[in-house]
């Protein structure tokens, strides 16, 4: 298949697997970029001193070895709520990531550093004014960021949001994000104007995924009613599956956490305080053995009914894609 994304990050299937905190891992990019998409992960997920670095050799070489047609990109949360963000911009660089996702912050200085060496970058938004100033900024597509995605999810639909970035800016690649997770849904997106699809919730239910069971069970036997946002999290909604610690957790922040983090002179430091919090929270409750489970997923938990390796996935999207395309094909013939 080709189209503007397939174009631009070089690959087969325009599919991006999105980046996720402490979910995503090499071994999970490995296999997308054996199977031709596109994986990605956050930066932080490898925090440690030399951790990244190490990381982008065995990425680089395994790309540079094998003969497949996929890639890797890191997602970079930009500015203060970061306080890896320019450490690990200069590793990137150096070691030349072929691409960058960018959420939160204003994208343009990693976006001159990619152009540099001649990466791309693709800006997370969710409306059309943030979409403007990466715009402004020579960004080199976007990821439409809509309801019903697991992480921080956007305000509006895809199927209005993509048609308008579209119309808006009709040279650029638009991914889609947001509550997809078949074949159909990827068609869909497509229709509307999309050059490919993030697919983020589908990829924890995967064999080569390292968070724990009773996660991956969570999202097979999870309806979307169960899917909530909390404010808890991040400060930012976040879309979690609600269970026994979420209720203890709560989903709205508390008379203390709202006002210092809408206090002039706090704000700044309150808010990289919750975010810190959030990522040292997460850290412990997704994996193997974890006393409490905090389960962020998005909407699409509805339609994941299995835990299949990675391959299996891309390839009954690929099926489902086409299959669903022949049924259309029908139906107006
Ligand atoms: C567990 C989890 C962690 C996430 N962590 C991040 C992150 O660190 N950075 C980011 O930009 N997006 C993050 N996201 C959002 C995804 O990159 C992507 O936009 C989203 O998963 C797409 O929606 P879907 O889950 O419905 O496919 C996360 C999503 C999930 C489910």
């Amino acid at each position: 298949m080709k189209t503007f994304l397939t174009e631009t990050l070089g690959i087969d299937f325009p599919l991006i697997m999105a980046p996720m905190h402490y979910v995503s891992n090499v071994q999970m990019v490995k296999e997308a970029m054996k199977n031709g998409i596109a994986g990605t992960f956050p930066s932080l997920n490898y925090r440690k001193d030399g951790e990244l670095e190490s990381v982008l050799d065995e990425l680089n070489n395994f790309k540079a070895t094998q003969n497949f047609s996929g890639t890797y990109g890191i997602n970079l949360i930009v500015g203060k709520s970061n306080p890896l963000y320019e450490k690990h911009l200069k590793i990137c660089v150096e070691k030349k990531v072929p691409f960058y996702i960018t959420s939160l912050g204003n994208p343009k200085q990693v976006i001159e550093a990619a152009h540099s060496y001649g990466a791309k970058v693709l800006s997370d938004v969710t409306n059309l004014k943030h979409a403007q100033k990466a715009f402004e900024m020579k960004t080199d597509g976007f990821i439409a960021v809509g309801q019903g995605a697991g992480g921080h999810a956007g305000p509006y639909p895809l199927h209005l949001l993509i048609p308008s970035l579209r119309r808006e800016f009709p040279n650029l690649p638009i991914i889609a994000a947001g509550g997809i997770s078949t074949g159909e849904g990827i068609l869909s997106m497509l229709t509307l104007g999309a050059s490919g699809v993030s697919m983020g919730t589908r990829f924890i239910s995967s064999l080569e995924c390292a968070v724990s069971q009773e996660y991956k069970d969570g999202i097979v036997n999870a309806s979307m009613e169960d899917v909530i946002l909390t404010d808890r999290l991040t400060g930012t909604p976040s879309a979690v599956i609600y269970n026994d610690f979420i209720k203890k957790l709560g989903v709205k922040q508390g008379f203390f956490e709202r006002t210092l983090s809408n206090n002039k002179w706090t704000k700044k430091y309150f808010k990289m305080y919750i975010q810190i919090r959030g990522m040292k929270w997460l850290e412990g409750k997704v994996i193997p053995g974890s006393k409490d489970s905090l389960w962020m997923a998005g909407q699409s938990v509805e339609l994941i009914k299995e835990i299949k390796p990675i391959a299996q996935i891309i390839n009954d999207l690929k099926k489902e894609l086409n299959h669903s395309y022949q049924k259309l094909l029908q139906l107006n013939g």
